[in-house]
């Protein structure tokens, strides 16, 4: 799904500026940086595309999900429904912001669904950290109408869905607080780098303190600068911000040959008998990076996997069974273990992790296999892969 397959003059352009005043610091300096700035105009073009009020550039997906919880006041001991099936920064820091994780059921949209926030809803449930999987959006109307019926924090991880849409709107401006990944893997990167985003300016402001050690940035003088809160060092460095610019300059044109490339890839493999799709919760707001489907059976879909690679055909996730992205491969969560003692392991869970089971994610994920759109392949390249894919997948089915 990622964007590093378009780097180009634009890319190397934007860090040559960087290079030729050395200021790698995101902020003050303004004398010697001649009028460079790019995260702050990475920001600029995150609020664009996303029609968010505020963006603020971090160094990491996981430490702009952070900086969403922070901003959230989401802390010591508060309960909050999240999915069993996410990349595991969510959830880690979910962990590590102190509050106590309660996993609800995610359907065939790959999302957390609303019925199950509801039935996981306790009288200390506080927020909702809820993951827009595989580059499209989460059920909105449902999950909002549960979250406004019980007064629930809605805190969005779109990690993996910079470019999805809800009926005209983008993910992380549901709730209080987004959050987007700009790692090596992602529709748009910059290496290393996350963006955080909110409509609401004291959101924004706690997060742009926290992610930089309190400092409030305003003045002239750093080192005098108010700190209103302790905070931490998440800053994204102007080098990274840099390939961020120039990439999220091009994101509508790669997003449109993703979404290309997919449709001709689902033409194909389309007529494989009882493949199933994704359920869109807004199919045209689809970023287009993954190709997820279904097949009838855990088994069916263990024997294409092994068939697919027998063929040498890669560029696939098999969650279920790699890639730490379930629950099924989070021992380690589920006995809690971290370098230090946090308040979850005081205070305790109504959940009982290592016990937990959840048979309706276990079995969409059992039949789930998700194929990342390539953006450089030509339309002939997309034909032949979604062939060669069909024709593995037609050996054992
Ligand atoms: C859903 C989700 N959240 C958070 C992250 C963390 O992003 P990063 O690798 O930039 O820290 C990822 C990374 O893949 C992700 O997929």
């Amino acid at each position: 799904m990622a964007g590093r397959e378009w780097f180009g003059d634009e890319e190397r352009r934007e860090v040559l500026d960087v290079l030729e005043t050395g200021i790698l610091f995101r902020y003050g300096h303004d004398a010697e940086r001649q009028n460079h700035w790019k995260a702050r105009d990475l920001e600029k073009e995150v609020e664009k595309f996303t029609g968010a009020n505020y963006a603020l550039a971090v160094s990491s997906g996981s430490t702009a999900v952070a900086c969403a919880l922070a901003a959230s006041g989401i802390g010591y001991g508060d309960e909050v429904i999240c999915t069993p099936f996410t990349f595991l920064a969510t959830n880690e820091e979910l962990i590590y912001s102190g509050a106590i994780p309660i996993f609800a059921e995610i359907d065939e949209n790959l999302c957390l669904t609303a019925e199950s926030i509801e039935n996981a809803i306790t009288p200390n449930t506080k927020a909702v950290l809820l993951v827009h999987m595989c580059g499209a959006s989460a059920d909105m109307d449902k999950i909002m109408a549960v979250c406004e019926k019980y007064n629930l924090l809605l805190i969005e991880d779109c990690g993996q869905a910079l470019g999805a849409f809800y009926k005209g709107r983008s993910v992380g401006l549901f709730g209080t607080c987004g959050a987007f990944s700009f790692d090596f893997f992602k529709i748009t990167t910059c290496g290393e780098g996350g963006l955080f985003i909110t409509n609401v300016v004291s959101r924004y402001e706690t997060a742009a303190c926290y992610s930089d050690h309190g400092h409030t940035h305003q003045g002239s003088n750093r080192g005098m600068e108010p700190h209103p809160i302790l905070g931490r060092n998440f800053r994204l460095g102007e080098l990274n911000a840099a390939v961020g610019l120039a990439q999220m300059r091009k994101i509508n044109d790669i997003r449109n040959r993703k979404k290309r490339n997919k449709a001709l890839m689902v033409e194909v493999l389309e007529t494989i008998p009882d493949i199933s799709w994704r359920a869109y919760a807004d199919i045209d707001g689809d970023s287009g990076t993954f190709v997820n489907f279904f097949l009838p059976s855990r088994e069916i879909t263990s024997a294409a996997v092994q068939q697919l690679r027998q063929d040498g055909v890669g560029g696939f996730d098999y969650w279920y069974e790699n890639m730490y992205h379930f629950i099924n491969q989070w021992d380690h969560l589920k006995n809690m273990k971290t370098p230090y003692k946090l308040p979850i392991h005081e205070l305790g869970s109504s959940q009982d992790y290592i016990n937990l089971q959840l048979p309706q994610s276990d079995q969409v994920l059992s039949r789930l296999i998700s194929f990342g759109t390539k953006l450089a392949y030509s339309e002939s390249d997309c034909v032949n892969f979604a062939e060669q894919i069909k024709s593995s997948i037609l050996k054992v089915m």
